[in-house]
């Protein structure tokens, strides 16, 4: 079709046609979840945390990679680890090589053991790292390259490290906000091109290199990034986020993406959500 004897582009308002890809995550249930110390401002040792219901919420989020047809691998957790449930941190898993996590805090420094073993039986030969680093709390893949945060828990030193061991160009950003701690908890992977950031979590130049690496980037709003709104799983198309976020996921669906709420409110106590539950291992 030709407009005023111009070829019309294909551009339109229309929002991209969005693919899914089948993934394989791993996942730990938060048996011996409690909130028993305070490592980030969302962890409240006063607060209550119903396990039952913490249980179901992440049952939920397990069924509903189920039904999307996704791969999920179940880690047994282990008495005294109470983040445990927070498998993301647990390492990280790309191109065939799996490195171990190094937490920044003692409390959690024994989940490491237990994930490392866990690579290890499926096969992986689990590296260490100098340096802290915080799993994919901290290290998200997009596509083929890597986008790494610093400044509260994974060690800047550690991204260098992480890119020789996958191979992967990683970029690094640097977060101000102690709220968001962990890079999931501020920027999303939605496929391997498109990103949805908090642009107030990073520094300015870390804002100026997300804007360069990702101009078509989806922004949200404080009241979206202060659930959490961020922490998703995205298979490419459908989007599991936490429920509360409802701004995120109109934006999502404006985007083409099929947005899929979740609430894991208990969870959210521990200071995590949907993506700290969840490991993936991209293959
Ligand atoms: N209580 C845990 C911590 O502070 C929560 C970890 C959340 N995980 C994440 N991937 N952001 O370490």
């Amino acid at each position: 079709m030709t407009v005023l004897g111009v070829a019309a582009t294909h551009k339109s308002n229309r929002p991209p046609r969005r693919q899914a890809r089948a993934r394989h995550y791993v996942m730990t249930p938060p048996t011996y979840f409690a909130v028993e110390y305070s490592i980030n401002p969302w962890m409240d040792t006063a607060a209550r945390v119903d396990a039952g219901r913490a249980h179901a919420q992440w049952e939920t989020l397990r069924r509903t990679y189920k039904e999307l047809g996704h791969v999920v691998d179940v880690v047994d957790p282990v008495p005294g680890l109470p983040d445990m449930v927070y498998a993301a941190n647990g390492g990280l898993v790309v191109n065939g090589s799996a490195v171990v996590a190094k937490f920044a805090y003692p409390q959690r420094a024994g989940e490491a053991d237990v994930y490392a073993e866990w690579l290890a039986r499926q096969g992986y030969q689990p590296v260490q790292t100098r340096y802290t680093n915080e799993g994919q709390g901290d290290l998200l893949v997009a596509g083929s390259i890597m986008l790494a945060g610093y400044g509260f828990r994974t060690d800047r030193r550690a991204h260098g490290e992480i890119a020789q061991l996958t191979g992967l160009p990683t970029y690094s950003f640097e977060l101000l906000d102690p709220r968001f701690y962990h890079l999931d908890t501020a920027l999303a992977v939605l496929d391997d091109t498109t990103v949805a950031y908090y642009p107030p979590a990073f520094s300015n130049t870390s804002r100026v290199s997300l804007r360069t690496l990702f101009p078509d980037a989806i922004e949200v709003a404080s009241s979206d990034a202060y659930v959490l709104g961020l922490n998703v799983v995205s298979d490419g198309r459908n989007v599991v986020l936490p429920a509360a976020a409802t701004g995120f996921a109109a934006q999502l669906r404006d985007a083409g993406f099929e947005p899929v709420g979740v609430d894991l409110s208990e969870l959210l106590k521990g200071g995590g959500s949907i993506k700290c539950c969840t490991l993936e291992v991209h293959s």
